[in-house]
């Protein structure tokens, strides 16, 4: 089984570049599904397992890919089927957003539901009510959700989010570009990845306006194009790195980082006592004083605000900070589970409700942990950084779901950090 061993306490300095977005590339593969002419070259993509696995469901379904480095290029024309494999789809709930480039193009989908994972129950509610606004069936019957579109195709609505999902907003998004007339989402999601998603499609020819704000208008067209498009800096692979050079070494450069799609955790990494300079192309951070940070107050919600996915890391971080902080993740309802492994190394951490109270310690001391999810995984590598002695982190699957290349890019800053791939032996 495949660990990392972390030699803690060595010093960070020098440059990492970071890789394209996982959470762009992947509703920008399935919105390339829309594309009835031409071909897509979609570039800056990062080498992960979610990845190869949306390029396994858009490919099964019928489109020709080709990898080429960080590029794939996509032809969607001979696409022939809207039912995408169930165990690829399981395997993967970010490959329910097929559904809306299915529906939209050929009338009908029909996906495996994707169920739940260990960060909560993962509903699909918001996307099957909005395909539902624009006039498809839908029925959930023996794990699969089954869509219809109405004999004329799908109509433009307006529809008002509940909660401003990500995934919901990328859905009906993607199904609105081929509908009759104008369709708005209120409540839309904001984060960067929609923006750049929303720029794909209108590379294709569709009608998007408004993506990055809260309400988003999509005038139907009748058909859309393969386009070339760059995927964005993977905002959450930077923060990741940010937190640890805040944490040890003499000032790390993040390349390809963009600031504006930080603003949350850069204010906080500002407030613990780490410096931050945005540069034209990335970010430099020097550490916090002593290479602990001043205690924070931290409360995760829809970007703009402190982004989920960075609350595992900050975590980690404020297991040393110089005194007690708060950490309350308002988005999913499990997202704790990394507290008991950080405990195993020595954090003075408890949970009261939906927010992790971190009593600050001098130091953390090297453990054999596991990670339960994919930012969990990262977290507990930035405490391996930091921690005295020697981390083995186990569950690298989580990992690879959403790091490219994560050991490589710590050992060129200077981390004593490597991996291995214990080979099963059958004796
Ligand atoms: C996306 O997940 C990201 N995944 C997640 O990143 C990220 O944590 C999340 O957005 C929030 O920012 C991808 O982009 C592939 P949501 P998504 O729909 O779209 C509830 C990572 O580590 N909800 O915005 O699934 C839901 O239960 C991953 O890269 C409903 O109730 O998230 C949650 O509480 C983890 N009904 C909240 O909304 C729905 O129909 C936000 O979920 C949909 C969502």
């Amino acid at each position: 089984m495949a660990r990392i061993l972390i030699q803690g306490g060595h010093s960070l300095k020098g440059s990492v570049r970071v890789s394209g977005a996982k959470n762009a590339v992947l509703p920008i593969l399935a919105a390339s599904l829309l594309a009835e002419e031409g071909v897509s070259q979609i570039e800056e993509v990062p080498h992960l397992l979610d990845v190869k696995n949306m390029a396994n469901t858009v490919e099964a379904l019928g489109a020709r890919l080709e990898w080429r480095g960080s590029t794939i290029r996509v032809d969607a024309r001979h696409v022939n089927s809207f039912t995408p494999p169930a165990d690829l789809v399981g395997r993967m709930r970010a490959s329910f957003v097929v559904t809306g480039p299915l529906l939209a193009r050929f009338g009908e989908a029909i996906v495996a539901h994707p169920g739940g994972c260990n960060i909560g129950p993962r509903p699909v509610d918001l996307h099957i009510k909005g395909l539902e606004a624009l006039g498809a069936t839908s029925v959930v019957e023996n794990g699969f959700v089954h869509m219809k579109a109405p004999a004329g195709g799908l109509q433009g609505a307006r529809i008002y989010l509940d909660i401003p999902s990500v995934g919901a907003t990328q859905n009906i998004m993607m199904a609105a570009t081929l509908a009759r007339g104008q369709t708005v989402i209120e409540n839309a999601a904001k984060e960067p990845e929609n923006v750049d998603l929303a720029n794909y499609l209108n590379a294709m020819g569709a009608r998007v306006r408004g993506a990055g704000t809260d309400i988003i208008r999509i005038d139907g067209v009748d058909s859309l194009c393969g386009a070339t498009h760059a995927v964005i800096p993977d905002r959450i692979e930077a923060g990741t790195f940010l937190v640890a050079a805040a944490l040890k070494g003499e000032g790390v450069y993040v390349e390809n980082a963009l600031s504006h799609h930080l603003m949350s955790l850069i204010a906080k990494l500002e407030e613990a006592g780490a410096r931050i300079e945005d540069r034209v192309d990335g970010i430099h951070v020097w550490p916090c004083e002593g290479g602990r940070m001043k205690p924070l107050d931290v409360k995760t919600h829809y970007y703009p605000s402190y982004p989920t996915d960075m609350q595992a890391q900050i975590i980690a971080a404020l297991s040393v900070a110089q005194g007690t902080s708060t950490v309350t993740e308002t988005v999913f309802e499990n997202r704790f589970l990394h507290v008991a492994e950080l405990q195993r190394m020595g954090a003075n951490i408890h949970i009261e409700g939906r927010t992790a109270v971190i009593e600050g310690i001098e130091r953390l001391s090297g453990a054999r942990v596991t990670a339960t999810d994919l930012r969990a995984g990262a977290a507990l590598v930035i405490a391996g950084l930091i921690a005295d002695g020697e981390t083995e982190v186990h569950g690298l699957h989580h990992l690879d779901r959403g790091y490219d290349n994560l050991v490589a890019k710590f050992q060129a800053l200077g981390a004593r950090i490597e991996r291995y791939e214990d080979v099963e032996v059958n004796v």
